[in-house]
């Protein structure tokens, strides 16, 4: 399923990272906020355990998600601020690295390092603001999937329509919870409307 927040605080952030002059903190900042929007949406019925903890007047049980069963995979690099923003909620998830570049000429994404941890019986959290094509979203989950999961989610921030249909054609079992979806991709293989590069965007490198 595709999950599309559309909402006028969401829309407001994502006009801030389609603006040229938005520099690249509060390009960062914002795709962090954009992130617990997608993370709070995502958890909506993620099942809780009941926690013995010590509070000011004794031991007591409370809920919690177990936080440890979720794992937190970024692809770098545009995807490392949306993994600060989910540590920052879920301070104990387990965060796992995929580093892809898409090829200029080709468009197809190229692993050049992976640093997943146990996937095995745990829930993914995949994220990576853009899907253009749905090359490295897909290839992404294919690794993950070797490795033996239950459930993975994907968070993204901006996709097109191409992308996300070959996405969950090709991986139907993946919720998608995407920011805003937008109109086409360009010649090169850019979202149309966009924001640009997002690694570039987010690290000064254009
Ligand atoms: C961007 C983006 C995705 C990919 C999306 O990364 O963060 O990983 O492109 O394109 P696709 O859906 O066609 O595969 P990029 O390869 O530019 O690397 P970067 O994060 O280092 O800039
Ligand atoms: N990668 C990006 O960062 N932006 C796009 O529009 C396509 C791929």
């Amino acid at each position: 399923m595709i999950y599309e927040l559309s909402n006028p605080l969401t829309n407001t952030l994502i006009t801030h990272l389609r603006d040229k002059n938005t520099q690249a903190q509060q390009f960062r900042h914002t795709i962090a906020e954009l992130t617990k929007q997608l993370t709070y949406e995502a958890l909506k019925d993620f099942p809780l355990i009941q926690k013995n903890i010590a509070t000011w007047h004794g031991n007591k049980k409370f809920e919690t998600i177990k936080e440890e069963d979720i794992v937190v995979v970024t692809v770098l690099r545009a995807g490392l601020p949306m993994l600060d923003s989910v540590m920052e909620l879920l301070p104990n998830c387990v965060a796992g690295f995929l580093a892809m570049k898409r090829d200029e000429n080709t468009h197809k994404s190229v692993l050049y390092y992976d640093r997943l941890p146990k996937c095995k019986n745990k829930t993914i959290l995949l994220v990576d603001p853009m899907v253009a094509t749905g090359g490295s979203m897909c290839d992404a989950i294919e690794l993950i999937k070797s490795k033996g999961v239950s459930k993975i989610i994907s968070l993204n921030i901006i996709g097109s329509p191409e992308g996300l249909k070959k996405l969950s054609s090709k991986h139907p079992d993946v919720d998608i919870y995407i920011a805003q979806i937008d109109e086409k991709l360009d010649i090169n293989k850019y979202i149309i409307p966009g924001l640009g590069d997002a690694g570039d965007r987010s690290y000064n490198t254009q």
